[in-house]
Parts: C-alpha cells; structure tokens; sequence
C-alpha cells in the first residue's frame, strides 16, 4: 500500500497547522511510556489479585491493549482520578475471546498479545488498521511456530490473522533475527506459558522494559551477556506473577518532540519532568548533546525498576552529525522527529542503519524524505537511512504534510511548523492519539501555535 493509499482511509480527516515560533519555555509533564503501558496491562492480568497502575498512557494503543486483556477474561477498571486497577487471571488462566480483538494502529500491542496467546490451546483472532495489517507479524509468528502454536495469517504474514497455541507449547532457545524488542517480548510472553526454560539471545540489545517488568511482578528473569557481546535473556516457564503497583515514567519517545522543538529554537529552555531515561531509550539526547544542545538529567532516580529524571533542555544553534548506526535500537522512533533537528543544524546530518523504519507505523524513511523535500529541505533517502542536510536557520516549511496513520509522521512535522519560517500543515492530526493524547495542548503552554 502507498503513501496516497494510507492517508485516503480516513474520511474525516482534520488538518491542522503548527505556525513558527520563537523559543518555547516551560516545564511539562509528557504522557506515560507507550511500551511500559501495554506490558503493565498484559502483565497485570497475568497475575491473580489486585495490580493498580499510575499514569498509564490513555492513548488509543494502550486502549486497545486494555480492551483486549478484558477479551481475554481479566477485569480492567479506571478510577475518575485515572489510577488503573487490573484484577488478572493469573498466568494460564486466560480465556478464549468472544470475538475478533482489533488492536487498531497498535504493533507493540499486537505481537506481544501474539506471545501470550500462543500459549493457550484455544484460537485467537487479531486484526488491526489500514497501517497495522500492512506490517509484517511473520518475526513473530515464526519463532511462536517453532514452539509448537499455529497461525492463518494473510499473505507475507500480515495480520487479520488467527493464533491457535500450543498445546503443550514447547520452550525454545532463540536468537533475534531483527534487533526488536517486540519479538523478544513475545517469545518471552509465550515461554512464560511454556514448561523449561525460554532463551531469547539479542546480538543487538534492545529495550529491556518486559525483564525489568517481570522481574518487578517477582518473576526470575536472568539477563547475562557471554563473551561475544550478546545477551541472554532466560525465563523458567509456568512462574506465578505475583500483583503489584507501577509507576509509569514519562515516555521518552513523546518526549522527544517537544525536546527537539526546544532543542532547535536558540534561548528555549524547558524542562520534561519525570521522563523515562531508561539506557535503551535515550540516543536521541546523546544526539542532541553532539548536535549542540545542552541536555542535562537533574533529580535522577528509580521509579518501579526504570530511571527516571527531570530533563532540561536548551536551545543552541545546532550542527550536523554522523549518527552511529548501533545507536538506532536506543532512539529508533525518534528518527522522524531528529531529521527536523537536522534540517535546522549546519551541515550534514547522516542517518544510517534504519530499514526498520521501512515497517513501522509508515514507511518513515520515505514519509520524512517526502516531507522534508516539500518544505525546502535537502535530504538524500538511502535504503536504510536518511542524509539530511541543513543551513544551520529555519527551513523553509509551507508545506502540507500526509500524516500516513502514523503519530510520530505527524508530530514530527508539526515540530517543523514551529522551527520552520512559515509553518508546516498535516493533512490528519487524528493518528496523534495513538500514543501522545493533550499534545496540541502541551505544545501551547509551551509557546506554540496551531491552527486548524
Ligand atoms: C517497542 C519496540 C520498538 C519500537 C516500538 C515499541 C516495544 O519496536 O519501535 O514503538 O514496546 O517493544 P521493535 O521491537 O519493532 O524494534
């Protein structure tokens, strides 16, 4: 499916215009972690008693997530003060769902219910939008598969699909082929259901949020790294997660729009308090810190097994940088959102080591080449990366920008509206939803504009 395609799915959709601004100034708070939120949920319901969550993201992927748990028999309640209250089913106390679960615009969502489902002997339906079922789920189904669960999946493993579990399901020992924590998380989902020992070996780490998670609902996760630099995540089957209570920190990936925003508008000063800084997830600051913003992490602290910081930013006038390939599993979805702070920096900014973005939400490179170009920005696109090239001033903007169903398309290009000279429009501000609702409003209180 092409670019015109996603952006025609949706009837009503609702422009909108970031104009440019000066400086942005303040301090803020940016909703809870999109990937901690759904592992709170999935974990929770896994657990026999009371788990209460504070701050989960009520973004529409997390939403889904909490209405396919509650498919899947566990009772999910949200108190007025917004506190979660998750009364699980234990681990293999799941039951068959009625229906087809629709897990709308939601990858992390879809693979790691794909990793718990598998270890139930009934079938599980899942589907999702336009942009889900265009990304490929077989990285997950195969090594579910090599467990002993079957899938009916559409051609090139796409989702509407149907899951039937294993029965038994059968540990494994099994090496990534993508650096994905998806993929992890979802072989170490189904080898909770397994008897023996699930091993999931990473030549390229990624997010760690599900150990640290499980480890928090008492599971024994061990995590070692052999002599070859590659780590060893291992799971005994069949534990009982035990209820607890989670804070979830600000997500740093919602973060980053407002950092960059602040980072490319010389005299900004803002500070995110509360945000997630955990080490897989920060490459974005070390970016910006080389790129010549300053960065800094005040009040560093651990909430629930994750850091967590106060994070300060200032804008400087940036400059162009060689971004390390081995960097990309730490900031992969901030790439959109860095290519803007790019086309503000003097000089070259390369970006390489990226076809993951070929499949995430939209095909990114080729949504952030086409935007960039139609605001008067040079950019080169690469086959797994993006060269980006700026004056060290604003770009030019102008433009209108297809958001694709894709959240990080489109705020990242608001982003441009505000550094840019003339703004930047998005034709759909609805994907927004998915993972940073109140961001139109958080931007204001910055010192941004918008019109619609
Ligand atoms: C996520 C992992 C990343 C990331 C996604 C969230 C997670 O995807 O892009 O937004 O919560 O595990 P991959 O696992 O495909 O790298």
């Amino acid at each position: 499916m092409n670019t015109q395609d996603l952006s025609a799915i949706r009837a009503h959709a609702a422009p909108l215009t970031a104009t440019s601004v000066d400086q942005l100034q303040g301090r803020i708070r940016v909703p809870g972690d999109k990937s901690i939120s759904h592992r709170a949920l999935i974990l929770g319901a896994l657990t026999v008693g009371e788990t209460v969550v504070h701050g989960l993201l009520e973004g529409e992927d997390v939403l889904a997530t909490a209405d396919a748990m509650r498919s899947l028999g566990a009772d999910l309640q949200r108190s007025p003060e917004g506190t979660w209250h998750i009364h699980g089913c234990g681990v293999g106390g799941l039951a068959e769902p009625a229906g087809v679960l629709d897990m709308g615009n939601a990858g992390t969502g879809v693979r790691l219910l794909m990793g718990v489902v598998a270890g139930y002997p009934f079938t599980t339906f899942l589907t999702g939008d336009a942009s889900l079922c265009r990304r490929p789920m077989g990285r997950v189904s195969k090594p579910l598969e090599g467990m002993g669960a079957q899938f009916l999946t559409r051609s090139q493993d796409r989702l509407p699909l149907a899951v039937t579990g294993g029965s038994p399901l059968l540990p494994m020992v099994y090496e990534l082929s993508v650096p994905s924590a998806q993929v992890k998380s979802a072989v170490l989902l189904a080898g909770l259901h397994a008897p023996g020992v699930t091993t999931v070996i990473e030549t390229v780490p990624t997010r760690d949020h599900t150990e640290r998670m499980l480890r928090g609902f008492g599971a024994d996760v061990s995590v070692e790294v052999d002599g070859a630099g590659r780590t060893i995540i291992s799971l005994a089957g069949h534990q009982e997660l035990k209820p607890t209570s989670i804070h979830v920190p600000g997500d740093p990936s919602s973060a980053a729009f407002p950092v960059v925003a602040a980072a490319c508008l010389p005299g900004s000063q803002v500070c995110v308090e509360g945000l997630g800084i955990n080490p897989m997830r920060i490459g974005l600051f070390d970016t910006l810190r080389e790129m010549g913003a300053v960065v800094r992490f005040e009040n560093e602290r651990e909430e629930g097994g994750e850091p967590v910081a106060d994070v300060h930013i200032e804008g400087r006038e940036l400059k162009g940088v060689e971004v390390p390939p081995e960097r990309a599993p730490s900031m992969i979805d901030e790439y959109p959102v860095l290519a803007v702070a790019a086309a503000c920096a003097s000089g070259r900014t390369v970006m390489r080591g990226l076809a993951e973005l070929r499949v995430k939400e939209s095909d990114r490179l080729a949504a952030v080449a086409k935007g960039l170009t139609d605001n008067g920005v040079s950019v080169e696109e690469l086959d797994d990366g993006l060269i980006v090239t700026g004056n060290g001033g604003r770009p030019a903007g102008g433009g209108m920008v297809a958001s694709q169903l894709d959240h990080r398309i489109a705020m990242a290009f608001l982003v441009l509206g505000m550094v840019s000279k003339d703004g930047v429009s998005i034709d759909d501000d609805a994907p927004i939803a998915t993972s940073f609702p109140g961001f139109v409003e958080l931007m204001t209180e910055l010192g941004a504009g918008f019109q619609t």
